[in-house]
């Protein structure tokens, strides 16, 4: 496959009240680490990782079948990825029908012959890069979310940093 086929992940991206609370979040902690801009802010569902042009109708048509649950995503703990050094706000329980559709849409992908990443799914958003020090000591007013939308997102590695452009919403 090419350089130039596109990096793509499903997520979740916050509207304008869920997004005003994390940009809160992230002034109030003030964390020693690299501030993701309030555009950038997203929770991840699938990483896909590089896929071919060619079969991004395939893709639309897959998630245009996934209707998006009802309840509430909680983020209401912070997370720190040592390794990766990004400092995240996320669920200390995800509730089960958020990772259900989390399970049946990478097996949906499976079968469709596009790969995705195997580990387990860490709802979560990440607020700070170059975090050095772990700060989920902290306790935090939880953020309830009811996202909107099933998204397919390109990711592109720009000088100035990642790139994210949602290349379709569903429904
Ligand atoms: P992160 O925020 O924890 O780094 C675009 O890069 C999005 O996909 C980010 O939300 C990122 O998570 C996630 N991501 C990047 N590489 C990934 C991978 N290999 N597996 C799962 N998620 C990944």
């Amino acid at each position: 496959m090419s350089q130039a086929e596109p990096r793509l992940f499903f997520a979740l991206w916050p509207g304008p009240a869920e997004r005003a609370r994390l940009v809160e979040l992230q002034t109030r902690l003030a964390a020693p680490g690299r501030r993701i801009a309030a555009e950038r802010l997203h929770l991840t569902l699938v990483f896909l990782g590089e896929v071919d042009r060619a079969r991004l109708d395939t893709l639309a048509s897959l998630a245009a079948r996934f209707c998006l649950p009802t309840e509430a995503l909680v983020l209401d703990r912070l997370g720190w990825f040592k390794q990766a050094g990004s400092g995240w706000l996320g669920c200390n329980q995800a509730p089960a029908v958020w990772t259900g559709l989390v399970r049946t849409l990478s097996e949906r992908l499976i079968e469709a012959g596009f790969r995705v990443d195997g580990r387990d799914w860490v709802p979560h958003v990440t607020l700070y890069r170059n975090l050095r020090k772990a700060f989920d000591m902290i306790t935090v007013e939880a953020v309830h979310w009811t996202p909107e939308a099933l998204c397919l997102v390109r990711s592109e590695r720009l000088q100035s940093g990642p790139k994210y452009t949602v290349l379709g919403r569903w429904p």
